[in-house]
C-alpha cells in the first residue's frame, strides 16, 4: 500500500502515514512493516478485546501481546516498569518492534517504553481514537505523567509508522470522538482557512462520522501535523502553534481536576478564550473570534466552564512545562488560518479575560 503522506524528517527517520478503511488487517502493509520481526502488541483492557486479535491474525508472526489498564491514571512509571519487566520476560530485543493499539494514552507510553527499552527499538502507532488519529500518534512526543504534572517524563522519538485504520472510530463513544473534533477544528484554526470554512459547511456528515468525511478530515489534520512538526521537530520555534487552546486548556483541565472534563473539551474553552485574548490585543476583529466559537459549538464542544479563580488560573498556567523562564507563552489568533506565538500579553489584558471568564 502506497503511504498517503510522509513525516519528513529530512533523514533516514522520516516515516509513512497510512490512512485508509480496513487498513488494520492488510496482510501486505504489516508484512512490510514488520518484516517478519519479533513484534508485542501494547494496548489496554478496551482496545485489545476489540481489535487485538484482528490485528494479531494479520501479522506474519504470532505476536507478544500486553495489555494495560484504561486510563490517563495509568500514564505513569509504575505501568512503564510493568511494560519494561513484561518485554524483558517475552525476550523482545533491539530487533524487535512495538505495535501501540489505542488512543494516546497507549501510544503515549508504549512510544516512551519505545525511546528506552535497550536504548531505543522502533515501534508503530495504530492509533484508535480521532484525537491520537489527528494528533498524539504522529509527531514523536511521547511521555508518561509524574505526580507533579501531565507528561513531565518523556522524550522526542518517532515512530517507524503510523496506521490509521478509519474504521476503528466506529466503537468510539460519540463524547470521545466529538473532543477529538477540537483537534481538528484547531486545525483549521492555525493553518488552513478554507479547511475551517469545510468544517463549518459539513458538520452534520463529521458528526455522523461518514466515512469520507473521516478520512478527508484524518487525513487534512495529518497533513497539517507532519508539515509542522517536519519543520520544527523538537519545538524550538513554530511547533508551539498546536498548542493553541492548550494553555488556558491544561489550566482549565488542571483546576477542574482531572476526568471532569475532557481534554479536548478542555482546548475547546482554551481556544474561545485565546481568541478572545487576541481581539484584546488588537489583532484580530470580533467576528473571528465569533466564527471560531460558533463553529466549536455546532460540533458541541462547550466554550465555558464553572466559575474560575483568577489567581488560581494564573498560577495553574505557570506549571505549564511549555513555560519558559517563567515567560508565559499564548497562541493568538490572526486571522482564520494564521496565528503567532506571543509572549508579552500584557497582564491586565490577561486578567481581564480571565476574568470576564470566570464571571460567565
Ligand atoms: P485515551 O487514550 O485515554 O482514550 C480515550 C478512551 O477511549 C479510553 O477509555 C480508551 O480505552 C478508549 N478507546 C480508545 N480507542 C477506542 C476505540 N476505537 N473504541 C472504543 N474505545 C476506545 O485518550 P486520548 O484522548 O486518545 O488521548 C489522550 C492522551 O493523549 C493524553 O494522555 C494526552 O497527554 C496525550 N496526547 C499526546 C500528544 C502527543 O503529541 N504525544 C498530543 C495530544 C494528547
Ligand atoms: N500536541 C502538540 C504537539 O505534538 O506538538
Amino acid at each position: 500500500m502506497k503511504p498517503t503522506l510522509i513525516v519528513d524528517l529530512g533523514d533516514d527517520r522520516s516515516y509513512p502515514i497510512y490512512i485508509g478503511s480496513g487498513i488494520l488487517t492488510d496482510r501486505e502493509l504489516w508484512t512490510d512493516i514488520s518484516q517478519n520481526r519479533h513484534v508485542a502488541v501494547v494496548s489496554n483492557e478496551t482496545v485489545m478485546p476489540l481489535y487485538g486479535d484482528s490485528l494479531a491474525q494479520t501479522l506474519s508472526r504470532t505476536p507478544s501481546a500486553i495489555t494495560i489498564q484504561d486510563g490517563e491514571e495509568y500514564k505513569t512509571l509504575a505501568t512503564y516498569s510493568k511494560l519494561i519487566a513484561e518485554l524483558l520476560e517475552q525476550k523482545l530485543d533491539r530487533s524487535s518492534i512495538l505495535i501501540a493499539l489505542g488512543g494516546g494514552v497507549v501510544g503515549d507510553i508504549t512510544g516512551f517504553v519505545a525511546a528506552s527499552y535497550y536504548r531505543g527499538i522502533p515501534y508503530v502507532q495504530v492509533p484508535t481514537t480521532l484525537l491520537a488519529q489527528v494528533d498524539s500518534a504522529v509527531g514523536g512526543k511521547t511521555a508518561i505523567n509524574h505526580a507533579r504534572g501531565k507528561n513531565l517524563i518523556g522524550a522526542f522519538y518517532q515512530p517507524t509508522a503510523v496506521v490509521i485504520d478509519v474504521d476503528t472510530l466506529a466503537s468510539l463513544p460519540q463524547s470521545i470522538y466529538v473532543e477529538g473534533l477540537a483537534e481538528v477544528i484547531k486545525y483549521g484554526v492555525i493553518a488552513d482557512a478554507n479547511f475551517f470554512e469545510w468544517l463549518e459547511e459539513n458538520v452534520e456528515a463529521v458528526l455522523r462520522r461518514e466515512p469520507a468525511a473521516l478520512a478527508f478530515i484524518i487525513q487534512r489534520s495529518c497533513e497539517i501535523k507532519a508539515e509542522v512538526v517536519a519543520e520544527d521537530e523538537q519545538e524550538q520555534g513554530r511547533r508551539a502553534i498546536l498548542n493553541y487552546g492548550h494553555t488556558f486548556g491544561h489550566a482549565i483541565e488542571n483546576l477542574s481536576g482531572y476526568g471532569e472534563l475532557l481534554h479536548g473539551e478542555a482546548v475547546s474553552i482554551g481556544m474561545r478564550l485565546a481568541a478572545e485574548l487576541s481581539c484584546k490585543m488588537n489583532l484580530v476583529g470580533h467576528d473571528v473570534s465569533e466564527r471560531i466559537s460558533k463553529l466549536l459549538s455546532m460540533y458541541g464542544l462547550p466554550l465555558h466552564c464553572g466559575p474560575i479563580d483568577v489567581q488560581q488560573f494564573r498560577e495553574a498556567m505557570s506549571k505549564d512545562k511549555k513555560v519558559i523562564d517563567g515567560q508565559l507563552r499564548f497562541i493568538l489568533v490572526r486571522e482564520i488560518g494564521t496565528v503567532e506565538v506571543v509572549d508579552d500579553v500584557p497582564e491586565q489584558l490577561l486578567n481581564e479575560s480571565l476574568s470576564e471568564s470566570a464571571s460567565v
